[in-house]
């Protein structure tokens, strides 16, 4: 039997309420992800991408219209289900969302602790991980004291840490040097072609875009666009 999609969004909508003014951030848009995948979402600010990711990441919920993740409707799942759905998902977002008080590892064995893994092993998957970012000599640093591209490398560690089914990311790169932010999409690049992680990835730069499998236009809450990058 064939996989269902990871992320498949039937007539979503999102309209926000601004006291009585009612702000149509998504006016029904349907797409597909499947495994494997690396799609870039582009569109200019204001066109719907972040509200977009939160109601695939489960982190809102639509107005109207499914949203479908591993073939699962995320509109008839309790709570719990949610919580659940949202450890199978690894986030990464511009501004890194480190905890400060942590080390580099301390920040990726975080969500294994939660998963309830046990010391020695989070210990030893954390290294693993942080040793295929390119960090293993940074593992006992602090955010405060890693270069932003190094905090995003240790981001990416921990969204990677519970193996997610997919990886979420919004505007990875929007927070880092353009010369950093290419190694970034390059280790991106490595963790879909050589270990097969499914990416969803935001951006406004259409260079990074053109770094992915598929490009999907944003304008006003709507696809406009969806382009095979060769
Ligand atoms: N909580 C909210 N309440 C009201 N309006 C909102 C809310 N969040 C977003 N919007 C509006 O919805 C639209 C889409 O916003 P969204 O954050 O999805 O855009 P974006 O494409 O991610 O932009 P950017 O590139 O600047 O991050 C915008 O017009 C925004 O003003
Ligand atoms: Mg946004």
């Amino acid at each position: 039997m064939l996989a269902a999609p990871v992320v498949k969004t039937v007539g979503l909508k999102k309209t926000y309420m601004l006291g009585k003014v009612p702000v149509n951030a998504l006016c029904g848009v349907n797409f597909k992800v499947e495994q494997g995948d690396f799609l870039t979402i582009l569109g200019p600010s204001g066109s719907g991408k972040s509200t977009l990711l939160n109601m695939i990441g489960a982190l809102d919920k639509p107005t109207d219209g499914q949203v479908m993740i591993n073939g699962v409707d995320v509109s008839t799942l309790n709570d719990n289900q949610l919580a659940d759905l949202r450890k199978s998902i690894g986030f990464v977002f511009q501004f890194f969302n480190l905890i400060p008080r942590l080390s580099a590892r301390g920040n990726v064995e975080l969500p294994l602790a939660i998963a309830g893994v046990n010391k020695a092993e989070r210990r030893k998957r954390a290294e693993e991980l942080l040793t295929s970012v390119g960090l293993k000599d940074r593992m006992n640093h602090k955010p405060a004291e890693l270069s932003g591209g190094e905090r995003q490398r240790v981001a990416i560690a921990r969204a990677l840490a519970n193996s997610p089914s997919f990886l979420l990311m919004d505007e990875p790169t929007g927070n880092i040097d353009s010369k950093t932010a290419k190694e970034i999409i390059g280790l991106i690049k490595t963790l879909n072609q050589d270990d097969g992680v499914t990416i969803i990835m935001i951006t406004h730069d259409e260079k990074l875009a053109n770094q992915g499998k598929r490009i999907m236009m944003m304008l006003d809450g709507a696809i406009v666009k969806e382009v095979d990058v060769q």
